[in-house]
């Protein structure tokens, strides 16, 4: 199920300029919707990874065998929803992320015509065999390269409306999935609806269809602010391959609840990070990334209020990723990698991390200062990670978005030092992701993101 690794390889090639505001190129439709997507299969990563594009979304909503053949009920619907990437009208090969293309057909009865067949291009109306009738239609979306619907004022959006008593099909794009068990699978009880996110404290959102994480490979990239730059938490980070992942947390009640600038009660560490973590983990058969099995994750834990309990509280919060045996801990002395790896930052206290002290399990590590490493004894038995501002560690702004001689000389001096302690290096704040490239060539093992969708310009893990 949701097997997409067996494409045909028709990347959309055109060079676009990419401008601040979604621009509709001819390499992206958005169906009428807001969401642009790229209409053929692209190739991302600096070639390195590919994704499915709206005709090949189509492709598998079409042939699909609850869909080709199936008879639509009168009033009835049948729903599906698929991989897409979405460009938000950008160059698809370096812009996008991965989201879901839902498809209908609904079967009206419609008494007066009022979008009629008379929008239909005539290779529409051939006599077909159900797939590639489907294919024909919804294809017809995208065929012009632009929204079929708003050309023709048609404010339903992605839709073509076959006639009296016929099916319509409609195809429309989101980057919020529909539950968890709809990939790739044929509803035939009403249409498909997207799910609501809350952001707030309220019910939880369902997980994104596991499934639809199956091909992505991973890349060098920390996803920052996780929790209040994402729409979705861990998802969508997980979507465009990230190998990190940052919630700033606060103590309330005894728990963590996680926030930027105040806690956001209710969305607690263990509901939003450890419990999904913990999902995936378990439906991949003990990888995050199935694409890449040997592939290492960090949970970057940012302490923001500095009682004492918070890492009490932050200890007892990863008690499920603890009990399946996922966190990286020492053993004997030694470090043992395991697929999570939790860091700590922010206010967590180094003297408390390096001793274990209220960490039983010693798996919770902390993130040693870049600029200044000489300052307590960081090792691979108490930290991960080495970490700076930008801006500091640099020294003062990059022009013309080119590293100095200077700053180069001054990361690469860092790098160094904390790859001799053996420790993983990533800078925040950055001036800019333009800077990602120049960084990861001096060695920076963390690329510091806050647009997953930029990401996509990478190239992944190999
Ligand atoms: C998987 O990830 C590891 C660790 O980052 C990397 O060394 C390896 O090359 C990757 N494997 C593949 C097949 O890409």
């Amino acid at each position: 199920m949701g097997s997409i690794r067996s494409w045909s390889f028709a990347a959309a090639s055109t060079t676009i300029l990419v401008a601040d505001s979604a621009v509709a190129t001819t390499d992206g439709i958005s169906t009428c919707g807001e969401t642009w997507m790229a209409v053929n299969d692209v190739t991302i990563g600096d070639g390195t990874d590919h994704r499915s594009g709206f005709n090949s979304a189509v492709d598998r909503f079409c042939s699909s065998s609850d869909v080709d053949g199936a008879t639509v009920k009168e009033d009835g619907y049948l729903s599906m929803a698929t991989e897409t990437f979405l460009s938000g009208g950008k160059d698809p090969s370096t812009y996008g992320l991965l989201g879901f293309l839902k498809s209908t057909t609904r079967r009206a009865r419609i008494t007066k015509l009022t979008v009629g067949s008379s929008h239909l291009p005539e290779r529409a109306k051939y006599s077909l065999s159900p797939a590639t009738k489907c294919k024909n239609y919804l294809k017809t979306l995208s065929s012009e390269g632009k929204c079929y619907g708003d050309t023709n004022k048609d404010t339903k959006g992605g839709t073509y409306q076959v006639g009296d008593n016929e099916v319509s099909y409609h195809a429309l794009a989101n980057i919020i999935p529909p539950t968890q068990d709809a990939l790739n699978k044929a509803f035939t009880e009403g249409a498909l609806s997207t799910q609501t996110v809350n952001l707030g404290g309220g019910p939880e959102l369902d997980p994104w269809p596991f499934d639809s994480l199956d091909d992505v490979l991973p890349v060098a990239v920390h996803s920052h602010n996780d929790y209040t730059n994402q729409q979705i938490p861990v998802f969508q980070a997980l979507s465009a391959g990230c190998v990190s992942i940052e919630a700033d947390v606060w103590l309330v009640d005894g728990d963590v609840s996680i926030g930027h600038k105040e806690p956001a009660v209710g969305r607690t560490l263990g509901k939003q990070y450890v419990e999904p973590l913990k999902a995936i983990l378990d439906h991949n058969g003990g990888s995050v990334y199935k694409a890449n099995t040997t592939q290492g994750f960090s949970l970057l834990v940012d302490f923001k209020s500095k009682d004492d309990e918070t890492l009490d509280a932050v200890v007892k919060a990863l008690d499920p990723l603890r009990q399946a045996d996922y966190l990286s801990k020492v053993v004997d002395g030694k470090f043992q990698e395991k697929q999570v790896t939790v860091v700590a930052s922010g206010d967590a206290p180094f003297d408390r991390i390096s001793k274990f002290d209220g960490i039983p399990g010693k798996d919770v590590f902390y993130d040693a200062k870049l600029t200044d490493l000489d300052k307590e004894d960081y090792n691979t038995l108490n930290s991960y990670w080495a970490s700076a501002q930008f801006g500091k560690a640099a020294r003062g702004d990059v022009e013309n978005q080119r590293l100095s001689g200077d700053q180069t000389g001054k990361i690469e001096a860092q790098v160094k030092a904390a790859h001799d302690k053996g420790l993983k290096v990533r800078y925040w704040d950055l001036p800019g992701d333009y800077i990602w490239e120049q960084l990861s060539a001096l060695g920076v093992d963390r690329l510091n993101a806050d647009d997953m969708s930029a990401t996509a310009r990478l190239p992944r893990i190999s």
